[in-house]
């Protein structure tokens, strides 16, 4: 067993993980917990979408500072680590995932370049970033729409002129269908809880055989675009993330070409995921 399966192995699950959660709350911070200790994140995806990691290169190449908001254990940040000459700062809600990331981050003798947000002090960068990265899923997690625009503005006046966002978020089009028709009708009848919002859904993941519940807001590109501008960005081009699940993209080499292409051929709305990238313009 290598080093650094040894010391992930070692890290507990708080206590607090075996309680359940009620419609209208969501445990966040325990539910990712989950997912990463029981490996299940690492096994369905493996390493990053090449073509998206393609786009955050072709972004990054003269960035000197670098934020991945929502980094879970590293799966875009140790490839920008590896190649560019970037400081890359991080943050995310689930501790499990930084520490992870930090452990994998110190295997490679990298860990000079690296800078741990907190909550604290997330918004308090001296140095603005030339880029910002939200990739798969981050802001999809995220409840209500005015909180989501907050956050998108926070991370606007976090960016230096000129400096770029990407994100990434579910498509509504191509997911969970038979619960957004089930939380609609709870809407309707004013029991949604939390999924209180048009493309809200609440859904369950067994993890190391354990059923585990997350929130997500499905977007469409309409939506999309509108929470990005009116969080003062200008958008530059929205694309598919994935064409086929992100999850068979990442763990096939033929997939991943085979989506290459997809992705080209079909519009950005068809995507099994949609990705953004959006620029902080001078005024
Ligand atoms: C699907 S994972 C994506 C992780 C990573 N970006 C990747 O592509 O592998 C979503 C991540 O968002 C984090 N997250 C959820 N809500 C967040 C929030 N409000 N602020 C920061 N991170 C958040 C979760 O803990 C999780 O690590």
């Amino acid at each position: 067993m290598s080093k650094e399966t040894t010391q992930i192995s070692e890290l507990k699950v708080p206590e607090s993980l075996k309680e359940t959660n009620s419609d209208r709350s969501w445990d966040i911070k325990n539910s990712y917990i989950h997912y990463f200790h029981s490996g299940t994140y690492d096994k369905r995806y493996p390493c990053p979408n090449r073509r998206t990691m393609d786009i955050v290169f072709g972004n990054a190449d003269l960035s000197k500072h670098i934020l991945d908001y929502g980094c879970g254990n590293g799966r875009y940040t140790i490839p920008l680590l590896r190649n560019t000459a970037a400081q890359i700062s991080v943050y995310d809600t689930c501790d499990f995932a930084v520490k992870q990331l930090n452990e994998r981050v110190q295997s490679i003798g990298l860990s000079d370049r690296i800078n741990n947000l907190t909550v604290e002090n997330l918004f308090d960068s001296k140095e603005k970033y030339d880029l910002i990265l939200g990739l798969f899923g981050v802001l999809s997690h995220i409840n209500k729409r005015d909180s989501r625009v907050q956050l998108l503005k926070k991370l606007f006046t976090q960016l230096k002129e000129e400096g770029g966002l990407i994100i990434s978020v579910p498509n509504s089009i191509r997911r969970f269908p038979v619960l957004q028709a089930k939380y609609a009708l709870y809407r309707k009848k004013g029991i949604a809880g939390i999924a209180s919002e048009h493309g809200d859904v609440k859904y369950e993941r067994k993890l190391g055989g354990k059923k585990t519940e997350f929130y997500y807001h499905l977007y469409n590109t309409s939506r999309l675009l509108s929470e990005i501008k009116q969080a003062g960005f200008t958008t530059e081009i929205i694309t598919a993330e994935s064409i086929l699940p992100e999850s068979q993209v990442v763990r096939s080499d033929l997939k991943t070409i085979l989506d290459k292409y997809l992705c080209r051929l079909l519009p950005a709305k068809l995507g099994y995921g949609l990705l953004v990238v959006a620029r902080k313009k001078k005024e």
